[in-house]
């Protein structure tokens, strides 16, 4: 399970290493659950300075490599500052900062080739589900930033279903919307790569995620965690949402256990 945790433009970086401190000062994450948390840009490098008890993730990369590109940074240099993690493809970027599917498809190269970890995320928009091409939009993005990939690569990579109708409106998937949709990238990832590869990869949910419902969701067969926005901001919400991975991830070792 991976608890992934993304502040968007938010916190000053005052309040940025208080919650790095609260976190630091609790007990270590349950065991099967991995934590990340992505700050603002930039904050990568302190924090990363700084050790944090999570994987430090950063919430954008650029398309491009080093060179006269004023403003962007590359995947190296987020290596470089301790990031292990990259969110790519998030809705607020396609949206509202021209990341459409080839410069998607190009920043997630880009973050692998560094040697990075990819949380590439894909979801449909309320129109695309209301005109029932929901399945269709999600599996074209996935197609356009993954079916590429080598076969190699593929364990440092990470899906995020995210419905855009959900993110920060208070409105969640459904467990059975969101067990649906994991189900459907699985298959299209068995399909694509292999079956261990599709069962190897981390499928999180995002969008209105928190702990009222975070046992529910975590607990769908094909969901293995969540990309958290709002309630990821409150130390102790979050924490209440690595519990909750926890408890689904001790379930499934038991299970686990009981089969072999
Ligand atoms: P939310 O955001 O949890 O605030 O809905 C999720 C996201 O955008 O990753």
């Amino acid at each position: 399970m991976l608890v992934a945790g993304n502040w968007k433009s938010n916190k000053s970086f005052n309040e940025a290493k208080e919650f790095a401190n609260a976190i630091a000062a609790m007990p270590q994450a349950p065991a099967g659950v991995e934590v990340m948390i992505a700050p603002p840009a930039p904050y990568l490098a302190a924090m990363g300075d700084a050790q944090p008890p999570f994987r430090l993730g950063s919430q954008n990369v650029s398309a491009t490599g080093s060179g006269a590109h004023t403003g962007e940074f590359t995947a190296e240099m987020l290596a470089g500052c301790g990031v292990q993690d990259v969110i790519v493809g998030h809705s607020e970027r396609r949206d509202g900062y021209g990341d459409d599917d080839k410069v998607v498809a190009e920043k997630v190269s880009r973050v692998l080739d560094a040697g990075l970890r990819v949380i590439f995320c894909c979801g449909e928009s309320l129109q695309d589900r209301q005109s029932d091409v929901h399945f269709d939009k999600v599996l074209r993005q996935m197609e356009s930033a993954v079916l590429h990939l080598p076969a190699e690569v593929m364990d440092r990579v990470v899906v995020a279903y995210e419905p855009i109708w959900a993110i920060g409106t208070g409105l969640t998937a459904t467990e059975e919307q969101a067990q649906e949709m994991h189900a459907a990238i699985r298959g299209w990832l068995r399909e694509a790569f292999d079956d261990a590869t599709a069962k190897s990869i981390p499928l999180l949910y995002g969008g209105s995620c928190k702990p009222a419902n975070a046992d529910a969701l975590f607990a769908c067969e094909d969901v293995d965690g969540g990309l958290i926005g709002g309630a990821a901001l409150d130390p102790d919400s979050f924490r209440a949402l690595v519990e909750a991975a926890g408890r689904v991830s001790a379930l499934r070792m038991q299970a686990g256990a009981e089969a072999s």
